[in-house]
């Protein structure tokens, strides 16, 4: 038996004690027996703490406990130099080799331990990128609102305001005061809806010239005004056609205004609307409320036609189909019976008024082939146009 130079090892710090931390303000420990067993013992000790530790944090505690400063094995390989001289040589391999096996096992298990963290902190931290990042579903402007905005600045850029109405409206602003007779085929009930009760005198706007009685009543004269809003037909759905859709109504009355005004406007629409050079033609035509009334054509602007009216149209043009014109809707100089309706005196004042159809521009404009796609409310459909048309 191999005797330390100073006291044996007394039962707290026994070199068989179990892997608990050792403070470090012990400060003189005891010096164990360096003999085979009680090395073995605490070889085979530190190893099975070795294995026990389930972390890399308990590891480093059993790590402390067994080949730290305060550690059997250390203590013991400090004592050696002071073992007789004959005895320091086994002692020397006793405790290394020992310590030797211990350290490989802590390295070998570190390793283990801190792979099977990360693998959990992986993991645990997977990030799947297929997951949407946003469930709540987005809306999107619908186009035929944000062409009509557009449209409306195309007004304000004229110097023109914007005025709006009610959906819902005085048959008398519908059509009396717009010089309707009381049998005009548009009064009728396959043409107009009409608001129950019957008789209410009330019916959802065929048009947007009523807004034209409603504000020359309100602003009065002189008076620049765009009119954009929803109208309602008795019509049935189909690619072209839908019951309910947006007008655009242009006013204009003042001292000495002339036709030439009324086309040199349309021109300046056609052109902030499509581009290019614009022509815009007349064709005689009838409405109540105007005097000269006329149906107005734009000169196509997709095919060769667009360079103006001694260019030939593209035959094959889904625009124009071959004529060269876009018909765009109705106008003419406002009827002097309508200025009188609202108490403006025709002598004065004269204008002119014309009325777009939104629905038409944004599909000859955007390519929309199909109207349905327009009131079925799939947002794709909306998306598809994004912020701006
Ligand atoms: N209100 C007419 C329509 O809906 C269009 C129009 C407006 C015609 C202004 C002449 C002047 O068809």
């Amino acid at each position: 038996m191999v005797r330390g130079a100073r006291a044996p090892a007394p039962a707290p710090s026994s070199p068989r004690m179990k892997a608990t931390p050792v403070p470090e303000s012990a400060s003189t420990p005891d010096v164990p027996v360096i003999d085979e067993p009680t090395i073995t013992a605490a070889v085979d000790d530190a190893l099975a703490a070795i294995s026990a530790a389930s972390g890399t944090a308990e590891l480093k505690q059993v790590r402390i406990a067994h080949v730290g400063d305060a550690g059997v094995l250390s203590r013991a390989n400090r004592a050696i130099k002071d073992l007789p001289k004959d005895q320091k040589a086994a002692a020397g391999k006793l405790v290394g080799q020992g310590k030797g096996r211990v350290q490989k096992a802590l390295a070998a298990r570190q390793a283990e331990l801190a792979a099977a963290e990360e693998e959990a902190a992986l993991a645990a931290e997977t990030v799947d990128v297929t997951l949407p990042t946003d469930r709540r579903p987005r809306g999107a402007a619908h186009p035929l609102t944000t062409l009509q905005d557009r449209i409306s600045d195309i007004f304000i850029g004229m110097g023109w305001e914007i005025a709006e109405g009610p959906e819902i409206e005085a048959e008398w602003f519908n059509f009396d005061a717009l010089n309707f007779d009381i049998d005009h085929p548009a009064r009728q009930m396959q043409d107009t809806f009409y608001v129950a009760p019957e008789g209410s005198g009330q019916v959802l706007r065929t048009h947007t010239s009523p807004v034209q009685a409603r504000v020359l009543l309100e602003r009065g004269v002189p008076l620049y005004i765009g009119c954009p809003g929803t109208v309602f037909r008795t019509d049935e759905l189909d690619a072209t056609h839908t019951p309910v859709f947006n007008q655009v109504e242009g006013l204009a009355i003042d001292k000495d205004l002339t036709m030439a005004n009324l086309v040199g406007t349309l021109d300046s629409i056609a052109r902030a609307l499509f581009g290019g050079e614009p022509v815009t033609r007349l064709r005689p035509s009838y409405f109540p409320f105007t005097e000269p009334s006329a149906e107005m054509d734009f000169r196509c602007f997709s095919c060769g036609a667009r360079q103006g009216t001694d260019h030939d149209a593209d035959p094959a043009c889904r625009v124009c189909s071959g004529t060269g014109w876009i018909e765009m809707g109705g106008c003419g100089m406002v009827n002097p019976a309508v200025l009188r309706a609202v108490g403006v005196d025709p002598e004065e004042y004269q204008g002119f008024a014309f009325g777009l159809g939104i629905e038409r521009i944004l599909m000859l404009r955007n390519g929309v082939a199909d109207m349905h796609d327009m009131v079925e409310g799939d947002v794709r459909f909306s998306q598809h146009y994004g912020t701006e048309i």
